[in-house]
């Protein structure tokens, strides 16, 4: 074990709920129901804390609203992962001015993983004055305290301090429909990847305790939920703060043993903890979806040590062997940088001749983007950014055509597959191993698993239909 879990005493909760009141109480006085904006960047993780922020409005007495254009409050949850992010976010900040002038009383807060960066928040202080507040994902749990401390003292708040991090349970969450959700399993990172952000604007890692995440899924099930997504940033190492005894597997395999019909899918796996056990476990319960997202990063052992990944070219091959042999048409899906501070052309080759070898039917291809404060950051690096691009294209062509391929042998095959909602004229739909497939069929399907044939496919999906219709 390492750190202690701080989980956020019940007690501090209810002083936030009694804040949801005075809010609520506010606008009632008012005779206004206002409206809010949850605009959300980057992960999953980020995903589930919209979830979060728009439970606590709805506690506090809003309704959702689809733009900015009119809402009395605009949150805007940012991702720090790449720059590109980040400037999309300080683009879309600006043009908040502009619908603050038209409706002057709107709110607008800045939160999730931009602001736990002092660059950033320094930067909203001096040039974006129309931000009303700005919370790192330490905070969250204090957003209802943070909404009433703008709207009764009109100044702007900063609740930015660097914490380790703790859990808060109980927070209301306004789920995005229910039959596919998200749980969160632990938060933050310990790994410190040179070029990553994460640890620094996250925190430490931190567990949920088993029996809060197994009553969640619980009810989750229990209330019609067929898919749920365990997430974390590393979740091999679920509960090496909590337990001596319990393990990531265990997790899976008690939440395998809840009554109902559902897949349990997670995300994401670091390579250096991927156990045999887990593999195995995956491969004895028809409850946990055959897939496997697996970061591998670089194909080449030098600049994964540069990265400081932990493992090499080597033993990440011997994981993904050993988890397609217990697990037959597994579906892997990874993460890659090209542009590492200092990848030779020679290196980059060993990252294309890894995905050949392993042939993943999908890749998340990211070009290296320095991190102000990340080890990466300050390393050498000579490669232009015309050689960087080039190394892209070349990858995205080799993993495009290896997609097609394998997409292209499901044709003919009939697949179990979740129906999941309506694009069009097409209902769609995911295979156990997360294959989008598009289909003709009635509203009254959604929700349910089906038998369906594959009769097409692209890069990116197939087509379908029902087997017995
Ligand atoms: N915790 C996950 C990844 C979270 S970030 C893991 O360790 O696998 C998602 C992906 O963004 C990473 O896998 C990495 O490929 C990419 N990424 C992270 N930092 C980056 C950076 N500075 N530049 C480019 N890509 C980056
Ligand atoms: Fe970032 Fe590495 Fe942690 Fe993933 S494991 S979040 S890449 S530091
Ligand atoms: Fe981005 Fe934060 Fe996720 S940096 S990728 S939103 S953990």
């Amino acid at each position: 074990m390492n750190t202690k879990t701080t989980v956020i005493p019940e007690e501090a909760l209810k002083r936030q709920f009694a804040f949801c009141d005075r809010v609520s109480a506010y606008w009632h006085e008012k005779g206004i129901t206002p409206g809010a904006y949850v605009e959300t960047y980057g992960c999953q993780q980020n995903e589930a804390d919209s979830e979060k922020i728009r439970g606590y409005l709805t506690q506090c007495g809003y309704r959702m609203m689809p733009q900015a254009e009119g809402a009395d409050v605009v949150v805007m949850n940012t991702c720090a992962i790449r720059e590109h992010a980040e400037q999309r976010v300080f683009g879309n900040l600006g043009a908040l001015t502009h619908t603050k002038r038209r409706h002057p009383e709107q709110k607008i807060f800045l939160c999730g993983c931009m602001a736990g960066q002092s660059v950033v928040t320094d930067r909203i202080r001096k040039s974006y004055p129309h931000v009303d507040g700005v919370f790192s994902t330490h905070h969250l749990w204090q957003f209802p305290e943070i909404l009433w401390n703008v709207l009764s003292q009109g100044r702007r708040q900063f609740y930015i301090t660097d914490e380790p991090g703790s859990i808060a349970e109980g927070i209301p969450q306004n789920r995005d429909g229910i039959l596919k959700s998200w749980v969160s399993i632990m938060y933050g990172c310990n790994n410190f990847c040179t070029y990553c952000i994460v640890p620094y604007v996250r925190g430490r890692e931190r567990s949920r305790r088993k029996e809060d995440i197994l009553a969640e899924c619980r009810e989750l099930i229990e209330k019609g939920c067929r898919e749920i997504t365990l997430l974390g940033q590393n979740v091999n190492s679920y509960g090496k703060d909590l337990y001596d005894n319990f393990d990531f597997a265990d997790l899976l395999s008690e939440i395998a043993d809840i009554p109902g019909d559902f897949w349990i899918r997670f995300m994401t796996s670091h390579p250096r903890d991927a156990s045999r056990k887990l593999f195995d476990t995956m491969a004895a319960s028809p409850k946990i979806a055959k897939q496997l997202h697996l970061p591998f990063q670089s194909g080449s052992s030098r600049v994964l040590k540069a990265m400081n990944r932990h493992y090499d070219r080597e033993k990440y091959l011997e994981a993904v062997n050993y988890a397609k042999s217990v697990m037959p048409g597994l579906v892997l899906t990874s993460d890659v940088i090209v542009g590492f501070p200092g990848e030779t052309e020679a290196e980059f080759e060993e990252t294309v001749s890894l995905i050949e070898q392993v042939r993943y039917d999908a890749l998340f291809t990211f070009i290296f983007s320095p991190r102000p404060g990340t080890p990466a950051a300050d390393m050498a690096d000579p490669t232009p950014k015309e050689e960087k691009n080039r190394r892209f294209d070349r990858l995205c062509a080799v993993q495009n055509a290896i997609s097609e391929e394998i997409h292209a042998g499901y044709v003919g095959k009939t697949l179990r597959c979740l129906i999941d909602g309506r694009d069009k004229d097409m209902l769609t739909a995911r295979t156990e191993g997360g294959r989008l497939v598009r289909l003709p069929g009635d509203d009254d399907l959604i929700g349910t698993y089906q038998e369906v044939t594959a009769t097409g496919s692209t890069t990116w999906s197939l087509t379908g239909t029902l087997s017995h219709p």
